[in-house]
Formats: C-alpha cells, structure tokens, sequence
C-alpha cells in the first residue's frame, strides 16, 4: 500500500511512518510542514489540495499533526481557543474531508486524537475539546469502523512538554 503520513517527522508521525515501512511492507510517504518527501500546510485548504493533486491515488492516509493549546483556562481568550481548534481539529476535519476523494478503492483515514479527551490533563481544556471533536467527527459517519489502533510503537512515555508519563496518542481509523 502506499500511505501517506503527515507529520511524519514528529515523535508520533516518525513512529507511525517507521513502523508502517518496517521491512518494505508499505510504501510511506513522509509529509511535513518544513521537512519530508512533500511539504504541506494542514492549515490551508489550497495546500493540503495541492499535496493530494501531487500525490494523486493513495491508499491511506494518516495525520499526525496539530497542535493544541496547553493553558489554564483562566488565561484563555477565546481567540486563543479558536487558533487552536483551527490547528488541530479543523486542520485534521480538512486533510480527511479533502484527502477521501484521492483514497483507492478500500483505503483509510487515520487521525490523531488523544487521550486528554477523557482522561483529563492540567491545563488540558482545549486538548480535551480538539480531541473531542475530532473523535465526534469520526464517530458520526461511521460508528462501527472506529478503532484504536495498538500499535506498541506509538506509546510514548515522556512526550515533550506533557504532565504524564501516561500520556500517549490515540489514533481514531476511519475507513471510507
Ligand atoms: N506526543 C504526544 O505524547 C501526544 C499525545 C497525545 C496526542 N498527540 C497528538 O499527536 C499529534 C502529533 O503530535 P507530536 O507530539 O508527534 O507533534 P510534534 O513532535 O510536534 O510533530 C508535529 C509534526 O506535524 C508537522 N506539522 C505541524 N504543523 C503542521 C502543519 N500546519 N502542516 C503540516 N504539518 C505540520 C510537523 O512538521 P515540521 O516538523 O516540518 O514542522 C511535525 O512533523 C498531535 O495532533 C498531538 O496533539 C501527541
């Protein structure tokens, strides 16, 4: 299969992307917003249209970008909540809302969400609500096809900058 992975030079996209190539069993296309096979910027619909035009055909694709905001919510302007939804949640909704029409025939999307939607963090009110929505943009189209996926590599034990050593992604698969 040929899967692209974007954001495939952070802590979870390199992991991802590593394991998915281990021993040629994919061809994986890294993705990122400075460095990679292709350049995109997730935030932009013109950018994320011209990576798949480029790309043509794929098989899967996996998002592994998007930040959150990590504050007391006492801080917080609802500019900055905004920001960070535009970051994670609504870069991810783009990259599968854009990316399902260059899918083949039986491909996946897989985003990235993250544990801070029910297991709660300091600090972690917009992570929790990104999180969520990206859970809830999956879950409503296609229930049964939602899963977690296992891989082992992908738990990372001190992920830069988190309060929890529990801490680690949870990829949501969302098959068209
Ligand atoms: N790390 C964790 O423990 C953890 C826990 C829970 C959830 N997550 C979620 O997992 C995802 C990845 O986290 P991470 O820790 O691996 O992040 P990271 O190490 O900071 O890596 C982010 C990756 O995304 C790319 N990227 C960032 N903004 C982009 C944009 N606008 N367009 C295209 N690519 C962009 C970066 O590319 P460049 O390097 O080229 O800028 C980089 O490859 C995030 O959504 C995060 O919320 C992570």
């Amino acid at each position: 299969m040929n899967i692209v992975v974007i954001g495939a030079g952070g802590d979870v996209g390199r992991s991802v992307a590593d394991e998915l190539a281990r021993n040629g069993k994919h061809e994986v296309i890294r993705v990122g917003r400075t460095r990679g096979d292709h350049l995109v910027d997730i935030t932009s619909d013109d950018s994320v249209s011209a990576l798949f035009d480029q790309l043509g055909s794929v098989d899967a694709i996996v998002v592994a970008a998007g930040n959150v905001i990590l504050a007391p919510v006492e801080k917080m302007t609802p500019a900055d909540f905004l920001r960070g939804l535009q970051d994670k949640l609504l870069s991810q909704v783009r990259v599968a809302l854009i990316g399902q029409h260059y899918l083949s025939d039986g491909g996946s999307i897989t985003l990235t969400s993250g544990i801070a939607v029910d297991d709660p963090i300091a600090q972690g009110s917009h992570a929790a609500a990104s999180n969520a929505g990206i859970e809830g943009f999956v879950q409503a189209p296609c229930v049964r096809i939602v899963e977690i996926l296992p891989f082992q590599g992908f738990q990372l034990t001190q992920g830069a900058g988190y309060l929890s050593c529990r801490v680690f992604p949870r990829l949501v698969k969302m098959p068209f």
